[in-house]
């Protein structure tokens, strides 16, 4: 089952051309990461999605209707938690989510509302105004008012931007939660590592177009191979090393060598050897790419 599917979608304001045909499906229940930096069209590629903006060219269709012609039916079936939340400072937890429940001509606008306070941990602070909520709760508040109505298709874009480590935890355990009941998750962000431990899938919005697309595990794969991390207990032995494999490039650290490899044992064995030829005491460590390497390449490929 697809929830989300683009082809060829375009986009210019005026004379910038910001997406030039992107494509990409999101199978539902799934986390989808849609990656870029600043400036990438992400946000803009949501909007598309959400029906916010119309694309130049290009179809989408989200819950299987088309967005362009089924607007509507779309809406009914999604909640779009923009980048600049739109909450109401002076309103507290609870009457902000009765609002929106209200909004959204829910049946049961304070049941609602108490349930989603319950499963977001804010039952404590619903009757505190928000400007008194940290920018966690806040964080929290946005999501339990994304789900509010059950919707079947949740868009999130960079929902921990601004949070400090701990919140962008919170805020990851609180994703995965509300995928367990069933809904797809499209996320935008510039956290590589969030991508990484969150998303089913993830997609590279480089220069109007999806660059690359996979687990992290596959895009990780396209990254450079595996470096071998070498730590030494003196400066000296660190210094021999360095001689020794002046051939590999080796970058020094702190009382550490990392030397890129091509991943082979024939190569990581030529490397030990001329270690222990040396008579340098050394151990090692491999060090598998990050998927910052993987985007890095991947971005460098498409220039
Ligand atoms: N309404 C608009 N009118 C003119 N230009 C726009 C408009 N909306 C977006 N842009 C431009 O389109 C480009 C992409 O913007 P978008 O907001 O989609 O990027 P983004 O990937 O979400 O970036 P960020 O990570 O900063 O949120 C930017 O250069 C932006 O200035
Ligand atoms: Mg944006």
């Amino acid at each position: 089952m697809t929830a989300v599917k683009a082809v060829g979608l375009r986009k210019s304001f005026k004379a910038q051309t910001v997406l030039k045909g992107v494509s990409l499906t999101v199978g539902q229940g799934e986390i989808f990461a849609l990656l870029g930096s600043n400036g990438a069209g992400k946000t803009t590629t949501i909007k598309i999605l959400a029906t916010l903006l119309r694309a130049d060219s290009g179809t989408a269709e989200v819950c299987g209707f088309d967005v362009a012609k089924q607007g509507r039916r779309v809406r009914e079936c999604i909640s779009l938690t923009g980048q600049f939340a739109a909450v109401d400072d002076i309103l507290t937890g609870r009457e902000n989510l009765i609002m929106i429940g209200r909004l959204r001509h829910l049946g049961d606008p304070k049941g609602e509302a108490d349930r989603q306070l319950g499963e977001f941990g804010l039952s404590d602070a619903a009757d505190k105004p928000l400007s008194t909520y940290s920018g966690g709760m806040r964080r929290r508040l946005d999501l339990a008012m994304s789900m509010m109505g059950s919707p079947r298709v949740i868009f999130l874009d960079e929902p921990t931007t601004g949070l400090d480590p701990q919140g962008r935890l919170a805020v990851w355990d609180t994703v995965r939660t509300m995928v367990e009941s069933g809904v797809t998750v499209f996320l935008t962000t510039q956290y590589l590592e969030e991508a990484d431990s969150l998303a089913d899938r993830i997609a590279i919005l480089h220069d109007g177009a999806i660059a690359a697309e996979g687990t992290a595990a596959e895009l990780k794969r396209l990254a450079p191979p595996p470096k071998l991390v070498l730590s030494f207990l003196e400066q000296g032995g660190m210094a021999q090393a360095a001689e020794a494999l002046a051939a590999y490039g080796p970058v020094p650290g702190a009382l550490t060598l990392t030397v890129a490899t091509d991943g082979s044992v024939n190569q990581t064995a030529e490397i030990m050897r001329r270690l222990e030829n040396a008579g340098i005491e050394a151990s090692f460590a491999q060090r598998p790419p990050t998927l910052e390497e993987a985007f890095l390449t991947i971005i460098k490929e498409a220039i």
